[in-house]
């Protein structure tokens, strides 16, 4: 798996996020199971509330060409000290894409990585019981 083409997709979707009142931008880069990589950003709204994060745009994206399963997701946050993993509200509609071994990557500003699985951020899912 080339993890390293994930994370210059997301590099580049989060130098394209629309972040004007966090001033906090993400990119997310998603690996479908047949290969295709997939990217998104967070786009912010006036309203603060109706803003999509950059997990969820990908993913969006992703589904909307038809790709149903993925096998690795990567995050990067280019305004942040420390590694970012997604919100819960993004752990829920992931996982209804992502196997519990699917893996999940954050990068933070300095090029700080984690990396852990779907099935870690969101155990005890009843999607992936047996
Ligand atoms: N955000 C994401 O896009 N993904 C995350 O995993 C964390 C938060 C966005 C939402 C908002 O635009 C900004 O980051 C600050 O919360």
């Amino acid at each position: 798996m080339d993890l390293d083409a994930l994370f210059e997709e997301a590099r580049r979707a989060a130098s394209l996020a629309y972040a004007p009142y966090s001033e906090f931008r993400v990119g997310a880069a998603l690996l479908s199971n047949d290969g295709v990589v997939f990217s998104g950003c967070n786009v912010e709204n006036r309203s603060y509330g109706l803003t999509i994060c950059a997990e969820r745009s990908a993913l969006v994206s992703a589904v909307s060409k038809g790709k149903r399963s993925f096998t690795a997701l990567v995050i990067v946050t280019p305004d942040s000290a420390e590694p970012v993993g997604p919100c819960g509200a993004c752990r829920q509609v992931l996982s209804e894409f992502m196997p519990a071994d699917a893996l999940v990557c954050f990068e933070d500003g300095a090029g700080g990585r984690i990396t852990t699985t779907m099935g870690a951020l969101l155990p005890w899912d009843s999607l992936h019981r047996k």
